[in-house]
């Protein structure tokens, strides 16, 4: 791997600096406190929290504001809403502030049709006016950065990520997070470089390329397009250390290797202590159903492991589980 001359990013948001511009991308139902937590321990400078209903932190809903939790530690940390009215994002920015987030960012990328039907996530990038108006609402409700996540357009016949950028930078977003795909894709095909490096070249705003970047080469094309951070998803589940690699190259340091499977096992562990403190035992072994089995992606023995994670009831079974994981001893099937 030619590690010459890494390219230098890096980017402000208002008073916070992220260094290296590398971010862990929202996931919902995945970057929970816990799972930030490890990716903060592997370098990653800013998170994001699970995406959270303007309505619910407008009307106060408990369910929907636990995915608000946000660690001490955790700095600086963006809390990602969706909405489409103005005037509840204009209150949700408010309670953000007062929850101690440090970035607020908005949601206009999600494919997801209960959200899309409701004119959130996606269902804005065909409505750049009133987009613009959620972004000026939002600064209007809240002292915090704003800053905001699109895709490459809703289809391929329109990928208008370019000029929706420029809006939302006139509208005053401080930052575009950019994923490559479109709406029509989800998460289908490839994410458009091109269409990333077109972003950048319209906005004076940073921009952060998002999609496909699971490992160092994947983050040098990315990088290739000018941008000046990169946020990481699914390429950061299951290996945390994906942003120590990334950062290395970017400091012209060696890059480590993956961390063998007695490392993967405990920091699987620490994951699911972390979620169980958060959730209690029995919902979190039920997130740690999914989150499990990352850790063992590739594995001698995978199928049966990720068979054991879905039974998945106590931190005693999540243990074992380790164990095996460690010893790559070859588990048994459960029965039903
Ligand atoms: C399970 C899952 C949940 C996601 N939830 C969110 C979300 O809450 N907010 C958001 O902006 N993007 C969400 N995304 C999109 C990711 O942030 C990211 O844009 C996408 O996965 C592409 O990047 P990647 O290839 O690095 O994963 C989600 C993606 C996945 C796979």
């Amino acid at each position: 791997m030619n590690n010459d001359c890494p390219p230098k990013l890096g980017y402000r948001i208002g008073e916070h600096n992220v260094r290296h511009g590398l971010s862990l991308a929202p996931m919902a139902g995945n970057t929970n406190l816990a799972y930030r937590r490890l990716c903060r321990q592997f370098g990653a400078e800013l998170t994001t929290t699970e995406m959270a209903s303007s309505l619910a932190l407008k009307y106060g809903d408990e369910k929907s504001l636990r995915l608000l939790e946000r660690g001490d530690e955790e700095y600086p940390v963006a809390a990602q809403i969706f909405g489409s009215d103005p005037e509840v994002l204009r209150i949700a920015a408010g309670e953000i502030e007062r929850r101690g987030f440090h970035v607020l960012d908005l949601n206009i990328g999600c494919p997801v049709p209960k959200i899309t039907g409701c004119g959130g996530g996606s269902a804005l990038l065909r409505e750049p006016d009133l987009a613009a108006r959620c972004i000026e609402a939002m600064i209007e409700g809240t002292s915090l950065p704003v800053t905001v996540k699109i895709r490459a357009g809703w289809s391929d016949d329109d990928k208008c990520a370019p000029t929706f950028a420029q809006k939302m930078e006139e509208a005053g977003a401080r930052t575009v997070t950019v994923h490559g795909r479109t709406r029509e894709q989800r998460y289908t095909g490839h994410a458009d470089l091109d269409l990333i490096r077109s972003v950048k070249d319209s906005v004076s705003i940073p921009v952060i390329g998002n999609g496909d970047v699971t490992d160092v080469e994947s983050a040098q094309r990315m990088a290739t397009t000018g941008v000046d951070g990169i946020a990481i998803g699914r390429g950061a589940l299951g290996q945390p250390w994906v942003f120590t690699q990334i950062r290395a190259w970017l400091d012209g340091e060696p890059v480590p290797e993956d961390p063998g499977l007695a490392e993967r096992a405990a920091l699987m562990l620490q994951l699911g202590r972390g979620v169980v403190e958060l959730y209690g035992e029995h919902r979190g072994m039920r997130i740690m159903r999914r989150l499990a089995t990352d850790f063992f992606r590739g594995c001698l023995g995978a199928p049966i492991m990720r068979q054991r994670s879905n039974k998945l009831e106590t931190l005693k079974d999540l243990e074992l589980l380790a164990d095996a994981l460690k010893s790559g001893e070859r588990l048994e099937p459960v029965s039903d």
